[in-house]
């Protein structure tokens, strides 16, 4: 085992070969001084976790799908990298001995009992999965609390208003303001929207991201779910945090103080800077990609969110009110109907109609354990399945 260098901050990276994933080891591999990659892990694309592990050499690595990890290992065979497999190993990855920060980049519910075995093992959390925070914000803030980790965001939005809130205190603030670029189909109606194909949903005008956040930030679900983050990242209740539209995506958020005074954070449409932020928190580092050019940035414009068009994000918004399991349940039955979705077995308007059918019928149960969360995740999908049978 190479000797530690106290500079440097070890990553075990979640999710490696995903769209945050990849983004997350440019930036290690863009300051190689500063990072050092300890663990990887993916669902199972092997190609590139081989590819990583020979580039990025981290000492453990983790592929949940055992014939994957079998591949893996007949491929690394003579490389001495220890290969675990199923959820066993992504935990061992995610609580690697050497780490001291894990970029938490799953995505969907898998990410809640791997962040929570993270902060037990005492890691600082960079995290990316929303569904972590939105079935388990309660659950996951307090334990992040109680053992005294971090919780630093890695999403545009939440890296933005952590940056406005920097050194102000919670009474100062009035509200949140959450950036929206409205996603492919702003401006559509009820009736253009009911004839979007998945190959339109995934085509976002200012973001490349991976397909569950695509097709989220096009119904608008994604800014409800950043919503119900934002509310348990910095303790704002629901009342307090807005969406505003703009298209452009450069203001990545803001905040509004009690004295009428804004803060924005602006940047380019680019992951690389907020992930960057997460991995050197709380201190800055030279970024090795081109920052916005404010006289090429032309007009920037505001608009409200059209929440009668897109139901998505009121939904969230109830969910978030009613409390309790109810916003696991919004997110499950979420990734059930985006998936039916993606394989064309559901229309498009029927996602945020799946979802609220099952929200619907859910009593919500108030301070869940994981148990409580994973069985409300569990009776979510399998209500949503049934809800989305009864549509086609
Ligand atoms: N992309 C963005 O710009 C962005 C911005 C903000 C927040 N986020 C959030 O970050 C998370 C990741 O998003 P993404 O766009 O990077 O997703 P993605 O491109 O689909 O990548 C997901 C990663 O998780 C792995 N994975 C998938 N299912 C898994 C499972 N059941 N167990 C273990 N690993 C699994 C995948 O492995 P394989 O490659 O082997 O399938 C891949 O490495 C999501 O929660 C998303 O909402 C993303």
């Amino acid at each position: 085992m190479p000797d530690r260098n106290e500079n440097q901050r070890h990553l075990a990276i979640i999710g490696s070969t995903g769209s945050i994933g990849r983004q997350a080891l440019e930036v290690v591999a863009a300051d190689p001084e500063r990072f050092r990659v300890v663990a990887l892990s993916a669902d199972k694309n092997v190609d590139l976790i081989e590819e990583q592990c020979r580039r990025f050499h981290p000492e453990l690595v983790a592929v949940r799908d055992p014939a994957a990890a079998d591949e893996l290992r007949r491929r690394l065979e003579g490389e001495r990298l220890p290969v675990y497999s199923g959820r066993g190993g992504l935990m061992a990855a995610a609580t690697a001995g050497e780490a001291d920060l894990v970029v938490m980049a799953v995505v969907g519910s898998a990410g809640l009992p791997l962040t929570l075995s993270a902060i037990a093992a005492g890691k600082d959390v960079a995290l990316a999965n929303k569904e972590t925070l939105v079935a388990g914000g309660e659950l996951v803030t307090r334990a992040a609390r109680e053992r005294g980790v971090r919780l630093i965001p890695v999403d545009s939005e939440h890296s933005a208003l952590l940056q406005c809130l920097a050194g102000s205190r919670t009474v100062e603030v009035k509200r949140l303001v959450l950036t929206a670029s409205g996603g492919p189909f702003r401006g559509y109606t009820r009736e253009r929207l009911a004839g979007v194909t998945p190959e339109m949903a995934l085509n976002h005008p200012t973001w490349a991201m991976g397909p569950k956040i695509s097709v989220d930030s096009a119904t608008l679900m994604n800014k409800g779910l950043e919503v119900i983050e934002a509310h348990w990242l910095f303790g704002v209740g629901y009342d307090r945090i807005d969406v505003v539209v703009h298209p452009q995506s450069l203001v990545h958020s803001l905040v509004e103080f009690v004295d009428g005074t804004y803060l924005a954070q602006m940047g380019p449409p680019d992951m690389r800077r907020p992930i960057q932020y997460a991995l050197t928190y709380p201190h800055r580092r030279p970024a090795a990609w081109p920052g916005l050019d404010l006289a090429k940035a032309a007009t920037m414009t505001f608009e409200p969110v059209d929440t009668r068009t897109f139901a998505s994000l009121r939904l969230a918004y109830e969910a978030g009110r009613m409390g309790g399991t109810a916003t696991a349940v919004l997110s499950a039955a979420d990734e059930v109907a985006v998936g039916l979705f993606l394989e064309r077995r559901l229309g498009f308007l029927d996602i945020e109609r799946v979802v609220e059918e099952v929200l619907m019928r859910h009593i919500p149960q108030p301070a869940p354990t994981l148990a409580g969360i994973m069985s409300a995740d569990e009776w979510a999908r399998a209500e949503a399945r049934k809800a989305a049978a009864g549509r086609r």
